[in-house]
């Protein structure tokens, strides 16, 4: 008995016939409800959009708003490596093809053709300053050319190369950009420097930089970004080792010397620096 009216209460509580309530509700009610959640959701997702908007009114196309991290422009080599390990027997062709294709590769943008065709050619040895006037975007910036002939031995154009087959590879050093940069203070212009690390003072070398002052140029600076300054060349510096010690490992390190670069972070082991190990095997 008391089963049977529990199983009716379920029953009526599902659907009454009477009150014609359905789960304890009429119709209109269920109706109120639906219409409630309806407009509370457009209501969140106006809210939603419109904070969105407003946030998106703040940015600039043209610089991020953070970029903090940055401060400190970071260095690679080319050809980059997994672990910047440079690595290869100089009489096995196929040992060092590889990097050299890897820098045919990222010099054929610095193609001097290319480059004429592309860039400025501009006033050597101070900023290129391009800035907007007030709200006007002096868009888009011109850059500057910087064409691999500059490169000499080290760009491919008179040793396809780079001398990895005899001994004397060039390893191409890039600083990153960052937006806005002005490296060299008091009109100093940053240069690159290399040595050995710790226990390989007597194995590296004589070495010979690519411009032949080791400098990345003011004119390339300042850097506006990628939507301002569509066909930005980064400068870059090509160190060639002249004597390296064959069949050894030599760490190397690069340094940039610019006054307001510091190269010292201990926690970013690539701000304004970079290390990387070289070996060069022969068979002779
Ligand atoms: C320019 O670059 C292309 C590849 O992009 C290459 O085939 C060509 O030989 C280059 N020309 C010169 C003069 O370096
Ligand atoms: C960028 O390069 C293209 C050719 O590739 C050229 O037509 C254009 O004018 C250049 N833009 C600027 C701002 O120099
Ligand atoms: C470095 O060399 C380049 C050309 O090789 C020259 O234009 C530039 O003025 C030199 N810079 C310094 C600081 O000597
Ligand atoms: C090359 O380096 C070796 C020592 O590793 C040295 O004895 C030799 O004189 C150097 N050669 C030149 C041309 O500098």
């Amino acid at each position: 008995m008391a089963k049977d009216d529990k199983k009716n209460e379920w029953k009526e509580f599902f659907w009454n016939p009477r009150t014609r309530e359905f789960c304890g509700r009429t119709a209109s009610s269920w109706g109120l409800i639906f219409l409630f959640y309806l407009a509370f959701y457009i209501f969140l997702a106006g809210l939603f959009t419109l904070t969105m908007y407003v946030m998106l009114l703040t940015l600039d196309d043209n610089t991020p708003t953070y970029q903090d991290r940055l401060a400190t422009p970071g260095m690679m080599i080319r050809p980059r490596s997994e672990d910047l390990e440079i690595t290869y027997t100089k009489e096995n062709t196929e040992s060092w093809d590889m990097y050299v294709q890897a820098l045919n590769r990222f010099l054929s943008p610095y193609n001097d053709s290319v480059q004429e065709q592309k860039n400025h050619e501009c006033t050597p040895d101070k900023y290129f300053i391009q800035d907007d006037s007030g709200n006007v975007k002096n868009n888009p910036k011109r850059s500057c050319q910087f064409k691999r002939s500059i490169l000499e031995d080290c760009s491919g154009l008179y040793d396809r190369y780079y001398g990895y087959n005899d001994g004397k590879p060039c390893i191409i050093i890039k600083l990153n950009r960052v937006i806005g940069m002005l490296p060299g203070k008091d009109g100093q212009t940053p240069s690159v420097s290399c040595g050995p690390r710790a226990d390989d003072t007597d194995k590296m070398g004589e070495v010979v930089y690519f411009p032949r002052n080791g400098t990345f140029n003011l004119m390339y600076y300042p850097y506006y970004g990628k939507k301002a300054q569509v066909n930005y060349s980064q400068p870059l510096v090509a160190i060639k080792f002249l004597n390296m010690t064959l069949n050894t490992d030599i760490n190397v390190e690069c340094k940039i010397n610019a006054n307001n670069i510091p190269t010292n972070n201990e926690r970013d082991k690539f701000a304004g620096r970079v290390s990387f190990k070289l070996r060069i095997n022969s068979r002779n």
